[in-house]
């Protein structure tokens, strides 16, 4: 476990916020698509994508859904410290980001993207962000990658509409791009899966509960797929057999 001093903290909406760590021993540089198991004192430990990483900072972006979310973005002071072990899991590499990408991300499935997209800056180019949000100030948090790639996105408060909605106008003209990649809640990867099918080579975030992050206690079992362990990058094709 690493000691990690907060020394920044940047609230994007009521609910998400960027957490800057300044780690105290190094680790080594994170893949995108990678996490660190974020030990919160007093509260759980709990998986959070890598959304940036220079030297020795690392940043979370952590959006609240119970209580240990909700302490990190409402209440946690700069200056306080956390536990970091990882980074786990297997990120992105760059041999898969070949050609013109569509990136499909809902809600806070835009962390781990907010590190790819400024890490393959180069290789990305002419790629395509379609992105959902539950609120257009939860949105704010794409407005670093205007520089880096189109971005298209609804809300579902403005837009009354769903990344899966905007991702069907683009299905006709789906073959214009080389590569997906997906990331956001469970709901919103089974249905990208499944509406692309077999038309375009896919990859897949996965999310799932997550205990010990180390292949040990089960938790994130998906068949004979740990999350943890084997993802959390798989093939979009595995990953329509993982949930069948
Ligand atoms: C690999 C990975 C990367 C993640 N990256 C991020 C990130 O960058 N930013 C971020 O905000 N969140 C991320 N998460 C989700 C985050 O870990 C959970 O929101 C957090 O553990 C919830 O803790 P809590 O104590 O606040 O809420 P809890 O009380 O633990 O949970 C609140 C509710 O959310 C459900 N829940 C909790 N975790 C998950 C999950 N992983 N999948 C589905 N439902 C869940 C619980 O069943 C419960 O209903 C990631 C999860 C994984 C597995
Ligand atoms: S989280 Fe424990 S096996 Fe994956």
């Amino acid at each position: 476990m690493i000691p990690s001093k907060v020394v920044e903290k940047v609230v994007v909406c009521r609910d998400v916020a960027h957490i800057y760590l300044k780690l105290l021993k190094p680790i080594v540089k994170p893949t995108p698509g990678q996490f660190v198991m974020v030990w919160v004192p007093g509260y759980e430990e709990i998986p959070m994508s890598v959304s940036d990483f220079s030297d020795d900072i690392l940043r979370i972006t952590v959006k609240c859904r119970g209580p240990t979310t909700n302490y990190l973005v409402r209440e946690l002071p700069v200056g306080s410290y956390l536990g970091v072990r990882g980074p786990y899991g297997k990120g992105v590499t760059e041999d898969l980001i070949s050609g013109k990408g569509l990136f499909i991300v809902g809600g806070i499935g835009i962390a781990p993207i907010l590190y790819l997209v400024k890490y393959y800056r180069e290789l990305i180019k002419g790629s395509k962000l379609l992105a959902g949000f539950v609120s257009r100030d939860e949105s704010k948090v794409t407005d670093e990658l205007i520089n880096y790639l189109e971005v298209d996105m609804v809300s579902e408060d403005v837009d009354g509409a769903t990344v899966i909605d905007l991702l069907k106008k683009y299905l006709p003209s789906i073959n214009n791009y080389d590569y997906y990649l997906v990331s956001g809640p469970k709901a919103v990867l089974d249905q990208v899966v499944n509406l692309v099918g077999d038309s375009l080579r896919g990859y897949v975030l996965t999310e799932s509960l997550m205990k010990c992050g180390l292949g040990f206690c089960g938790s994130c079992a998906l068949k004979d797929f740990l999350v943890c362990r084997d993802g959390t990058l798989v093939d979009a094709s595995r990953y329509r057999w993982l949930i069948s």
